[in-house]
């Protein structure tokens, strides 16, 4: 296949949603769809089980093969998509953020019972401040759930972006009939059944056919409902949804791999192709030969036999071939891989060649950091992977003075993996710790014990949130920092954080300090 048609078929993206919305289910039957795997409830390795242990070794153990599912590749109509898993759950954490750099599009899934929920809220904050396309699937139709006006209204209000239902419920829970897919102009009639795809009929919607289908009141309604839609929402435009500011809404129930057929068709057909990708010198357009990539995740093996890491590779240009010599720009070194992997299904695989969009896993020993960029010679910096303000603090403090040297260098390291962020506190010097999920303390203080042989104490401090501040007035910027002062820190790059222990002395500070800007990211 010419090089460029490659590029052109290839789909990256990830299914984000609260825990329990059926993100693993949806994967599970958009797998089974392209043929990658054969049967349902295979795709069990990327969930942490829910009798939940807050113990971190444990979850370790549930998660596996959680390399192999990070990233599942398979084929389907001629289309090469790429799904990359967003962790969610107990192990929630800054990763979880930053994967979404490394995708073209997003597919959200909303329980039709419980609607936005806090997770999903978080993590679309992150594809609207990226203007990522974004579709949305209404999942458990056959669950009593919200009514279908209702939860668009709130998609609208809770996500931050307009939608466009695609497809239609006729009824739901017990009386579900099924959908009418606007887009294809279609009836699907709903059977349950997890294993079996639902069939869809073409029916006009002005001839009695419908009542035959749907019965006489619930084709009364159908109508009505696709009228008041027509009247409420613009018709579809393509590039509204490429545009991030319309997003498609479809309605289905994952587990009965219904309403699923209808979102995979219309995503290979309308999300973007891999997209162009800034960096600090200039824009990388995917169809460029030369290979372009950056580095968004960082997996470190639990195995102690096996210390070694895995960096997640996103190929921003090009072709990437395997023992080809390749630039790792921040350290300036020449480096070659005998044995990169890519992802198919829930396979991991040793691969010779691998194209933009694609995600290539890198065997690593500690070359990689996050954001690192690597080209095929070129000087370039991908730009886009930005800090999140974290949400928990702690000092860490050294519990054995003997180890100072390992724990400076543990903490380097594990920051640069992206685990969490260290701030120095300008006060006291001391350093904080900030994630945005609790495990993430515990995952710190077993890998430097046992990578790095340093022990931690962890200190409780009360912030509610880290925030960048910059403003263009020097001045002001300078006399904020002096009135701040015992609030004030550093980031791991020396740029200036401000600490707010509430969110009522942030609101104080903003309102006081008209002149400086408050960043809940690392970048703007
Ligand atoms: P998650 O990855 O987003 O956390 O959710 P997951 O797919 O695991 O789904 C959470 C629960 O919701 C699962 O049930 C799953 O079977 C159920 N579910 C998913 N889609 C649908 C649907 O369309 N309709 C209905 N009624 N249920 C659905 P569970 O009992 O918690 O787990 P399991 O024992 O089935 O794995």
């Amino acid at each position: 296949m010419a090089f460029e048609q490659e590029i052109q078929r290839r789909r990256t993206f990830a299914i984000i949603s609260h825990p329990d919305a059926g993100k693993t289910t949806l994967t599970e039957k958009l797998l089974l769809f392209g043929g990658a795997i054969h049967v349902a409830g295979a795709v069990k390795s990327n969930k942490i089980k829910k009798t939940a242990t807050s113990d971190w070794m444990e979850i370790e153990k549930q998660r596996g093969i959680s390399v192999a599912t990070s990233v599942m590749g398979f084929e389907y109509k001629n289309y090469k998509i790429n799904i990359l898993d967003t962790p969610g759950h107990q192990d929630f954490a800054e990763d979880t953020f930053r994967t979404l750099t490394a995708v073209d599009s997003v597919i959200i899934v909303v329980d039709a019972a419980k609607g936005v929920e806090a997770q999903t809220r978080k993590l679309m904050q992150v594809c609207t401040m990226r203007k990522t396309p974004v579709m949305i699937f209404v999942n458990k139709m056959d669950r009593e759930g919200k009514d279908p006006f209702d939860l668009l209204d709130e998609l609208e209000a809770e996500l931050g972006i307009g939608v466009r239902p695609l497809s239609w419920p006729i009824n739901i829970g017990q009386k579900f009939k099924g959908v009418y897919n606007i887009y294809q102009e279609k009836l699907n009639l709903y059977t349950p059944n997890k294993q079996k795809v639902s069939e869809t009929v073409p029916v006009d919607l002005n001839s009695a056919e419908l009542e035959k289908f749907v019965g006489e009141e619930d084709a009364k309604k159908l109508r009505a409902d696709l009228e008041l839609i027509d009247g409420v929402y613009n018709p579809f435009d393509v590039n509204t949804y490429l545009s991030a500011d319309i997003a498609p809404v479809f309605f289905g129930s994952a587990l009965n791999t219904f309403g699923v057929n209808e979102l995979l068709d219309c995503f290979v057909e309308i999300a973007p192709a891999p997209l162009a990708v800034e960096a600090q010198e200039r824009k990388v357009t995917p169809s460029e030969e030369p290979f372009t990539g950056f580095i968004f995740k960082i997996h470190a093996n639990m195995d102690p036999n096996h210390r070694s890491c895995i960096a997640f590779v996103k190929i921003c240009s090009g072709k990437f071939e395997r023992n080809v010599g390749y630039k790792h720009v921040r350290l300036g070194k020449q480096l070659k891989f005998s044995s990169p992997t890519a992802f198919m299904a829930q396979k991991k695989e040793t691969v010779d060649e691998a194209y933009a969009g694609d995600i290539v896993g890198l065997p690593d020993t500690g070359n990689f950091k996050i954001g690192d960029t690597l080209t095929s010679g070129e000087e370039l910096h991908f730009k886009g992977l930005p800090s999140f303000s974290p949400e928990l603090f702690k000092y860490v403090e050294n519990a054995d003075p003997m180890k100072t040297k390992q724990l400076q260098k543990g903490l380097d390291q594990l920051m640069g993996e992206g685990v969490a962020q260290i701030f120095t506190h300008q006060n006291n010097g001391r350093k904080i710790i900030g994630t945005v999920g609790q495990l993430q303390f515990e995952v710190i203080e077993y890998r430097l014990l046992h990578e790095y042989g340093a022990q931690v104490r962890w200190d409780p401090i009360s912030l509610y949130k880290a925030c960048w501040i910059e403003s263009d007035d020097a001045k002001e910027l300078e006399n904020f920092k002096k009135r701040k002062f015992q609030y004030m820190a550093k980031d791991k790059d020396g740029r200036d954080v401000f600490l707010a222990e509430s969110g009522y002395l942030l609101q104080m500070a903003q309102s006081d300090f008209e002149k400086i800007r408050f960043h809940f990211t690392s970048e703007f």
